[in-house]
């Protein structure tokens, strides 16, 4: 048997029937109390109830500085809850040392409590006071007071209050460690959210870290994402990441690139056609949108759609329907919208080039992807991910090397940086990536190129060797030298 029953039994058999019912009754309010502060409401008004009490007050016991507080106060003026407590902390004590309900009568007469002006003025005849036990420690004490001498109030009814605190402290313990556990949970839950990768995306810079915190939470919801930023930056990483931690996850993710392609065209892969729409609709066809239901639908490079092809769109969020072209049913269709640009919107919207309406309904959850510039921190941990990720081994890189990438501008960001590291990888021979090895294209160029001959014959060189995968035999042969005059020229550089 646990304590608790030990402790209680006797009590129980002590109750007369219509305690034990009231008890009954307290149980099922106790039970449903679901935080700490309705709880202490609950059993405020019970013990008020149980002793027919004017007022009542419940203060919280700190036993480390042996002080109390006041929590939540019944029927009780602010000015007087001062004096109450004052004139209740012999009774406080009393309660916390003996761990069990109290009762004083006629208190004005006891020359101890008279002396308050509350009991004067309130007439206070009897005050009771019941602790709440945590852990085997006074949590806190409810104190009621009455008017009445409650002279009837007899030892066993102090049962029936004692067998009470047992059920109230029960309640308090299972409340606290649920609000612990709660607390503990969100802690957790949220600590997770802040680490937990996103998916493709690496990056540990503070910017990389509050975006994926944000791409895991808007990715529980089906809000539109307007998603913007210089050319890869990672716009699509992000919307396809944002489809893999959804719910819809398991549903298609689709997507079209809105740049330069015919309106008609477009038109027809998003909306689909019926059947003689135009010459050559020889069958009915679903389009993207279509074939995405339930599932998630990108919007790449959606700054270059037509006018006629933004108001169909704009009737796409606004109404989730679509209209095959020749068609003339509407589809209702459920797809979560991601947009992308590396344009300025609402410079468009000034310039009256794109709708502002379209503009408003696909920038509900704007994602802004930082340049590579703007976070140096990461290109040391994404130049390794990517000569890991394209030669399948960890091929070291040199510190002058790293300090090269780090200091370029890079205008062409993450995808410029993946050709970088594949260039040099060509060139490095599987060994190490030194500087030599780093070249970076904007500052030689074939085509704006403006050098010695010595230099272009170098960066044709690397160039050709880039383009077959480092294969000297095919490079020799596009150069129309030998295989060893490739060799002694890239011993000559330096170049394994
Ligand atoms: N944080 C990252 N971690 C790993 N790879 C990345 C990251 N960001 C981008 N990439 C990679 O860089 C390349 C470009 O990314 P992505 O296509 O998503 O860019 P984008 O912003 O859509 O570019 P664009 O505007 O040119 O379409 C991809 O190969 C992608 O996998
Ligand atoms: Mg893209």
């Amino acid at each position: 048997m646990t304590n608790f029953l030990v402790e209680n039994i006797n009590h129980i058999k002590n109750l007369s029937r219509s305690e034990f019912e009231s008890l009954y009754e307290f149980t099922q309010v106790l039970n449903t109390a679901s935080g700490q502060e309705s709880l202490i409401e609950d059993a405020i008004d019970i013990v008020i109830k149980v002793i027919n009490a004017e007022r009542g007050l419940f203060v919280k016991y700190d036993d480390l500085t042996d002080t109390f507080a006041i929590i939540s106060a019944r029927r009780i003026s602010n000015e007087s809850i001062t004096d109450l407590h004052q004139f209740s902390s012999g009774i406080l004590q009393k309660v916390i040392k003996e761990k069990k309900p109290l009762l004083y009568h006629d208190v004005m007469s006891d020359p101890n409590l008279s002396q308050f002006e509350s009991v004067q003025i309130h007439r206070i005849k009897s005050v009771i006071g019941v602790p709440i036990v945590r852990d085997q420690k006074v949590w806190g004490v409810i104190v009621a007071d009455s008017q009445l001498d409650r002279r009837e109030f007899t030892e066993e009814n102090l049962l029936f209050l004692s067998f009470f605190s047992n059920l109230v402290s029960l309640a308090l313990d299972r409340i606290l460690k649920m609000e612990e556990l709660e607390k503990e949970n969100q802690i957790l839950l949220n600590r997770l959210q802040s680490t937990e990768e996103v998916p493709e995306m690496i990056g540990y810079s503070p910017v990389i870290r509050n975006l994926a915190q944000l791409i895991h939470k808007v990715a529980q919801t089906d809000a539109t994402v307007l998603i913007t930023g210089e050319s890869g930056t990672g716009k699509e990483v992000v919307a396809k990441a944002i489809h893999a931690l959804s719910k819809r996850k398991e549903k298609p993710f689709l997507a079209q690139f809105c740049g330069s392609i015919p309106d008609s065209l477009l038109e027809s892969e998003l909306f689909g056609y019926k059947r003689g729409a135009f010459t050559g609709a020889n069958v009915d066809k679903q389009g993207l949108l279509e074939a995405a239901d339930n599932g998630t639908f990108f919007l790449d490079e959606i700054a270059d759609i037509s006018q006629a092809l933004q108001a169909k769109m704009l009737r796409v969020l606004e109404n989730r329907e679509i209209i095959r072209l020749g068609d003339v049913k509407v589809k209702k269709i459920d797809v979560r919208m991601i947009a992308a640009t590396n344009k300025d919107l609402q410079h468009l919207v000034k310039s009256g080039e794109f709708r502002e309406d379209l503009y408003y309904r696909l920038n509900v959850f704007p994602i802004k992807m930082p340049p590579l510039r703007e976070r140096r921190d990461d290109i040391p941990i994404l130049a390794a991910h990517f000569v890991r990720k394209i030669s399948g081994k960890d091929i070291p890189i040199d510190t002058a090397a790293i300090k090269k990438l780090e200091a370029h501008y890079w205008p062409g960001n993450v995808r410029q940086l993946i050709n970088v590291m594949q260039r040099a990888l060509i060139l490095c021979d599987s060994n190490k990536i030194y500087v030599d090895h780093i070249i970076l294209e904007e500052e030689k160029s074939l085509e704006n190129f403006n050098g010695t001959l010595g230099e272009f014959e170098v960066l044709l060189l690397k160039k050709r060797l880039e383009q077959f995968n480092g294969n000297r035999t095919l490079t020799a042969k596009s150069l129309d030298v030998s295989v060893r005059w490739i060799q002694l020229k890239l011993k000559e550089l330096g170049i394994q």
